[in-house]
């Protein structure tokens, strides 16, 4: 069994500021206006509250691009504000989880204000600065957030590398130097009571020497590079290092966002012996309804994605990391990504339903629960009509590069974006049916979904039927059973195409966890491997009498975990 640990036991909820609670009606979330939520998450029953950045930013890509480490966004507040916030935090029991964004900084920066002055400037060397090639960039490499990786810069004739925004410019790792201000930013949070760091793109900071040109692998311009620079050649060294200077000195949790890592990785990077971080975000399971190997990446939607496929992906990386010692983060929703109620259930019929089952599903699997805020209430899609409602950066370079520079149909990518956008995630929280759905009296940075008047929190707390109960009580189950936490997975019904069923066990116990993703009435076949003398229901989204489980037939959307003895 997986050894014991605090942030094992512990449900993980993400907060994105600006679109959370606004204390002062300026249209932006601030940290006064969490802490008048701090009880709301206290009913819920959460025990770590990971608070994407709030540090000082000229907000290209709201707060992903930090201009002082040490300073709190004025939108956001005060240093005293976040003080109370941490305060106020601690005295419920709640641990605080900041952001750390050390791929990159702001081109407002400091560091790199210097830096771009001159070749000799003692900060030259905190980014990565290279001189063109034939008159064009140093390499082939694309931007994340599409167009080249690199932006010319005429004080020094020289390009520096931003895998982001050209306001996102690359720390440059190899410099000791640069490690030890990270290093030190850290310990000055961790002294100031922080109780861990969920690390942005974390496995990105090392670059191949030499920066070699990208396989050429599409028609664009500039290709995806991520060979020369994805778990890099001194990745793992850094991260031990920064454990061994910063994080061994605290007993703090830390949680790393990698793409393109491999089950095989992530046992690498976070098995108990020598692993680098307690867990980390992958995101194969995000790619599911993506067409693989598109030019589009993600904003090409595959509609016809298959359960099964999803099967296959959670369940290796639930075996690997059993088998490896490593441990899952468990999470449908963040800040980049859409809403699930609207991707993975049906947001229409069985709005209720599925999100239920959703919870169900993730949060009876091993690993670390996140809950992003809004998904308790079931949170869905916004469908904006214009591009100009959009405030996101990503979508804005994207539509850029292939409606404007390219030659793709608006219409046909403004409904990727409606799909697949990111800010489908951060329109404002819905906390009543008031005005702006009690976000704000002011005017909102970004819109307020429509729909608020029926999916709000107000109407969900004191409601024992409501998405938000549901996930109060999935939460404290996880509280009551130990075997939620640890016990081992295993997929049953392997080939079906509507239900994704699994158990997990423990010594002569079992979880039975039965999720119909289907409109449809599938039958449940209990596998005959599966015994047991008793059993009872823990949690259901529908009403459930004393059935048989040998077999049954299941409603759309349908979710229920028994215990078995
Ligand atoms: C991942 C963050 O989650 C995302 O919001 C951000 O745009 C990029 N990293 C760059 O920091």
């Amino acid at each position: 069994m997986a050894t014991k640990q605090w942030w094992k036991e512990s449900v993980v909820y993400q907060i994105y500021p600006r679109s959370f609670n606004d204390s002062n009606n300026d249209g932006i979330g601030d940290l006064n206006g969490i802490i008048e939520k701090l009880d709301y998450l206290k009913e819920l029953g959460v025990d770590v509250v990971w608070l994407s950045p709030v540090y000082e930013s000229p907000n290209d890509d709201n707060g992903y691009d930090i201009s002082d480490y040490r300073g709190i966004m004025d939108e956001f507040g005060t240093m005293e504000d976040w003080e109370r916030l941490v305060d106020e935090m601690h005295r419920r029991g709640l641990k605080l989880v900041m952001d750390l964004v050390v791929n990159h900084s702001s081109d407002e920066h400091a560091w790199f204000t210097e830096s771009r002055r001159s070749k000799d400037n003692p900060y030259r060397d905190y980014y990565i600065w290279r001189p063109g090639k034939n008159g064009a960039e140093p390499n082939n490499w694309v931007s994340f957030f599409s167009g080249s990786a690199w932006q010319y810069d005429e004080t020094t004739d020289e390009y520096y590398l931003h895998l982001f925004t050209k306001k996102q410019p690359d720390l440059n790792w190899e410099n000791p130097k640069l490690r030890k201000e990270v290093y030190d930013l850290m310990t000055f949070w961790l002294d100031k009571g922080v109780d861990g760091f969920r690390m942005d793109v974390i496995n990105v900071i090392s670059k191949a020497p030499g920066l070699p040109d990208a396989k050429v692998t599409s028609d664009r311009k500039y290709q995806w590079g991520g060979e020369h620079f994805v778990n890099g050649p001194r990745f793992m060294e850094f991260i031990h290092e920064m454990n061994e200077k910063v994080i061994s000195n605290y007993d703090v949790m830390t949680v790393g966002e990698m793409p393109m890592v491999t089950p095989e990785d992530g046992v690498r990077f976070t098995n108990e012996k020598d692993g680098i971080v307690n867990m980390l975000f992958q995101f194969e399971h995000m790619d599911v309804d993506s067409i693989p190997g598109h030019s589009l990446g993600k904003w090409a939607i595959n509609k016809e994605w298959k359960l099964t496929d999803l099967k296959k992906i959670m369940s290796k990386w639930q075996i690997a990391m059993q088998e490896g010692n490593g441990w899952n983060s468990l999470y449908l929703e963040n800040h980049d990504q859409p809403r699930s109620v609207s991707r993975f259930g049906n947001d229409k019929n069985f709005h209720e339903e599925s999100a239920k089952m959703l919870a169900t599903w993730l949060h009876m699997m091993q690993g670390t629960p996140y809950v992003y805020q809004g998904q308790e209430l079931g949170m869905t899609n916004v469908a904006f009509e214009r591009l100009e409602d959009y405030k996101d950066v990503e979508i804005h370079n994207f539509y850029r590069d292939v409606v404007e520079d390219g030659n793709e149909d608006p219409d046909m990518i403004m409904e990727a974006i409606r799909v697949k956008g990111r800010d489908n995630a951060r329109t404002p929280m819905q906390w009543n049916r008031g005005t702006n759905a009690g976000f704000t009296s002011g005017e909102p940075w970004i819109k307020v979904n429509p729909n608020y008047t029926d999916i709000n929190a107000e109407q969900q707390v004191d409601d024992p039927n409501s998405i938000f109960s549901y996930y109060k009580e999935l939460i404290q189950l996880r509280k009551q059973h130990e075997i939620v936490v640890y016990g081992d997975y295993q997929l049953i019904l392997e080939g079906d195409e509507q239900i994704y069923a699994y158990t997990r066990t423990m010594g002569d116990e079992n979880l039975l966890v039965v999720t119909n993703f289907s409109d449809g009435k599938p039958v449940f076949k209990l596998p005959e491997h599966i015994s047991f003398d008793r059993k009872e229901l823990l949690i259901a989204n529908y009403d459930v009498r004393d059935e048989e489980i040998e077999e049954f037939t299941l409603k759309p959307y349908e979710a229920r975990v028994y215990k078995l003895k």
